[in-house]
């Protein structure tokens, strides 16, 4: 039996060398973890212990699919967003970092304490809703997803960290039928037809149905914005996540839609990554 830091080693050495392996060298060691569900810690401190061959094989298999473009959280079930550990499965989007723009714009409309009601359109694994409602107990958060397997993996999460967020199935804001809120978050699909990106390693495991935006990658963001105009009340806010070249159409739909206070907020790569305005 080969000593764990062999078989780490062993399977870093696929990747070809230089900075490629550097990158993937520690998702290996989590893939390691999530094997012998063991702590980071344990691996680092006992990298001599021998391995089983049955670990070894369900390792060297996880490998060989992350190398086939996986994503991490896939293969583990898990990944983390605003500090939550969430559960993944190829139902859901898997939460990107940017997103966390979302959050801190919706928490800055969002005093401590409030007890606004929230709309969060495709929700996927939860992870705005979840996030906003831990922040803020008080907020009353509806989470509307179209497809029932992401809702299932939200409500998984939900329960798994206590928070009373609403799950609704539906389309877009039709599901809360004719109710108001007083802000409504969305990361909704909005990836141009036939963008290359959609068939690259990475997105081609996701769901179409989580990123696919239709024919100039506006439709879902079209529908969120007049959704909004619709159950937002007065003085409400909307913010949205949308693509890197989106912002100038984006606050265009918005002014459309007889948006004020239009803005634009630049993820931490300094692209537009989140724009929104408030309602009449
Ligand atoms: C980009 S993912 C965002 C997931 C999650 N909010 C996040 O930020 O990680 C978009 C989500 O919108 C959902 N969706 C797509 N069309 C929808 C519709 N018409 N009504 C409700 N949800 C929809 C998809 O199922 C998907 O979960």
């Amino acid at each position: 039996m080969k000593p764990v830091r062999t078989v780490l080693a062993e399977a870093c050495a696929r990747w070809p060398a230089g900075a490629e392996r550097a990158r993937i060298q520690p998702e290996i060691w989590q893939l390691a973890c999530h094997v012998l569900q063991w702590p980071l810690e344990r691996l680092l401190a006992h990298g001599d212990t021998p391995l089983d061959e049955t670990a070894v094989s369900r390792l060297e298999h996880l490998a060989a699919r992350r190398r086939a473009g996986e994503p991490l959280a896939y293969l583990t079930g898990e990944t983390e967003f605003w500090s939550l550990p969430l559960c993944v499965s190829p139902a859901v989007l898997v939460p990107r970092p940017e997103t966390e723009i979302l959050i801190e714009q919706a928490l800055a409309r969002m005093p401590a304490g409030c007890v606004a009601r929230v709309l969060d359109l495709g929700t996927g694994s939860g992870a705005i809703a979840l996030a906003l409602q831990r922040e803020r107990p008080h907020a009353q958060i509806v989470a509307v997803d179209r497809q029932a397997p992401a809702l299932a993996v939200a409500a998984r999460n939900a329960r798994r960290h206590g928070l009373p967020v609403t799950f609704l199935q539906g389309h877009w804001a039709a599901a809360i039928a004719g109710r108001s809120v007083d802000m409504v978050v969305s990361n909704p699909p909005y990836i141009e037809h036939g963008d290359p990106c959609l068939a690259e390693a990475g997105l081609c495991h996701e769901p179409r149905t989580a990123l696919a935006g239709g024919a100039d990658g506006l439709r879902d963001l079209r529908a969120v914005i007049a959704d909004a105009a619709r159950v937002l009340v007065g003085g409400g806010w909307l913010l949205m996540e949308h693509g890197n070249q989106q912002g100038a159409a984006v606050r265009a739909l918005l002014a459309q839609a007889g948006f004020g206070e239009i803005g634009t907020h630049k993820d931490y790569a300094g692209w537009e990554r989140v724009s929104g305005g408030r309602h009449g």
